[in-house]
């Protein structure tokens, strides 16, 4: 679904020259449910902003479902964003002066869904996030947490194929976390490949695979570790049937 091959980020100002990205390589399938963890400035979010088109990057070669998206236009980009792609923020990027329910909607429309689809999409999301009653509010009345289950409900709405998640449940109390990972884990399984940043440990291993990233290049791509995982699992599950079969001589005997 994702292919990037020794992408490069440089942000340049009259002072420094940032590598943000440098030789970043990374293949992610549809379907994948994968973890980004680094320290604070390695390149995470650059990353996201790269892969879900908001970003132009300085070199290398990106291609989402096959297709060169450095030959896209802005417009093709944008087009391409709202078919496939979900965000959630690092921050929550809500507008101030829409109501919960208008800002769900926001990328809803863009989709060009009619308005009784929306309306079903909107009170399921808020609902399942916990926020059904506050509807009418406006972000500005929401807590930090609360605030953030808009952007998540905002996100999900649309059922992308494809979500890009930065730090989801940073602002969240652990209860509230463990809900929303359940959920963004519900939503992979029904088919949404998702990337998310985060920096807890345990949040990352609910992913099958993580990513590590060390000053702007991948460290790890976790594919190992991923097939560690598959293995063990395969040679557990043998164990399991083999306990459970009844061996030959019990059978002949
Ligand atoms: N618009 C920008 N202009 C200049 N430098 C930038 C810009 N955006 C990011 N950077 C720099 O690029 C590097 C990577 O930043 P990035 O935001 O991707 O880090 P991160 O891994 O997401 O960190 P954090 O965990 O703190 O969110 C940092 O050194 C940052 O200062
Ligand atoms: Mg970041």
């Amino acid at each position: 679904m994702l292919s990037m091959q020794n992408i490069s980020m440089v942000y340049r100002t009259d002072l420094v020259e940032t590598h943000a990205l440098r030789e970043f390589s990374l293949e992610v399938d549809e379907g994948d449910f994968i973890s980004v963890t680094g320290p604070s400035g390695s390149g995470k979010t650059t990353f996201l902003n790269i892969a879900g088109l908001l970003e132009r990057f300085t070199g290398g070669r990106y291609e989402l479902d096959g297709r060169d998206v450095s030959a896209l236009s802005d417009a093709e980009s944008s087009a391409v964003r709202n078919q496939k792609i979900g965000f959630i923020f690092q921050s929550f990027n809500l507008i101030p002066d829409l109501n919960l329910f208008d800002n769900v909607d926001v990328p809803l429309r863009y989709r060009g869904f009619k308005a009784a689809e929306r309306k079903r999409r909107i009170e399921n999301v808020l609902e399942m996030v916990g926020l059904a009653s506050r509807m009418k509010h406006l972000p500005s009345q929401l807590s930090g947490g609360q605030q953030q289950r808009v952007a998540i409900a905002r996100a999900l709405a649309g059922e992308p194929r494809f979500l890009l998640a930065d730090e989801p449940t940073g602002n969240l109390d652990s209860h509230m976390a463990m809900s929303v990972m359940e959920l963004i884990a519900e939503i992979n399984r029904n088919g949404t490949t998702i990337i998310m940043v985060t920096h807890d440990p345990s949040l990352a291993e609910m992913a099958n695979r993580n990513v590590h990233i060390l000053d702007g290049r991948v460290s790890d791509n976790g594919a190992d570790t991923q097939m560690a995982k598959q293995m063990a699992k395969h040679v557990a599950k043998q164990w399991v049937d083999q306990m459970a079969a009844p061996t030959a001589t019990a059978a002949t005997g």
